[in-house]
């Protein structure tokens, strides 16, 4: 395996997506090394787990900022200072500019839980509900400016039943999210999901060897 490549992960809140991360680059031959857990929100409960954890962390509060430029300045300079290689979004609540986007072209990842392109936004699982989709899940993707898009790396699907409420459906594709995320991450960190023409192709040595799930992960 080469180097491990340097990762933040980027977080608004409670954090579990980016415990599931943080759990899986402890593995030895896990393509990616969690350098850096950042936060826009400085009571965000998954700061605490990953300063308990002896992680690095630093809350950039956004409303500390007059505008969102001069708040990615900030969140820059402390990537800069990590030598950070990829950032994955988990949980992370605020859109970036095109301009921070851009600079971090295919080196940014976010998960989202809706089987996008349906239902981006907030209360994404409200909306599925409310279509009566009868499959709801996951969806991990390069970021690009416009939210909630970009080329999809991974997927994963849930049923959506009758008697789901909003916090059933979020519970029950929580629990996938947090097998996708690290195989995805494993799958970027590894060079292998590359993109062409905005669609990702997963490399035929992943497919091989039975996709994401493989028992490695
Ligand atoms: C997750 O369900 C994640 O997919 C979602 O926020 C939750 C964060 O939970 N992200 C988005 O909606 C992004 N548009 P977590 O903090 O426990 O990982």
């Amino acid at each position: 395996m080469g180097k491990k490549k340097r990762t933040a992960i980027l977080i608004s809140g409670r954090g579990s997506n980016m415990r599931s991360l943080v759990e899986a680059a402890r593995a030895d031959d896990y393509p990616a090394e969690i350098v850096l857990v950042g936060s826009n929100r400085p009571n965000a409960a998954g700061v605490a787990w990953a300063v308990e954890h002896g992680l690095s962390t630093v809350v950039i509060d956004h409303k500390s900022y007059g505008s969102r430029a001069d708040f990615e300045r900030a969140l820059q300079s402390a990537l800069d200072s990590h030598g950070v290689e990829l950032i994955a979004l988990a949980g992370f609540m605020r859109l970036m500019t095109p301009e921070f986007v851009e600079h971090w072209r295919d080196r940014m990842i976010n998960i989202h839980p809706s089987l996008l392109p349906s239902f981006k936004g907030l209360n994404t699982h409200e909306q599925a509900i409310a279509a009566g989709v009868k499959i709801a899940g996951c969806t991990v993707h390069y970021v690009r400016p416009e939210m909630d898009a970009g080329p999809i790396i991974a997927q994963a699907a849930v049923p959506v039943l009758s008697r789901d409420t909003a916090d059933t459906l979020a519970a029950r594709i929580l629990k996938v999210e947090h097998r996708v995320y690290p195989a995805a991450l494993r799958l970027v960190a590894a060079g292998k999901a590359a993109c062409v023409d905005e669609k990702v192709i997963i490399s035929s040595e992943v497919m091989e060897t039975g996709g994401l799930f493989s028992p490695t992960i």
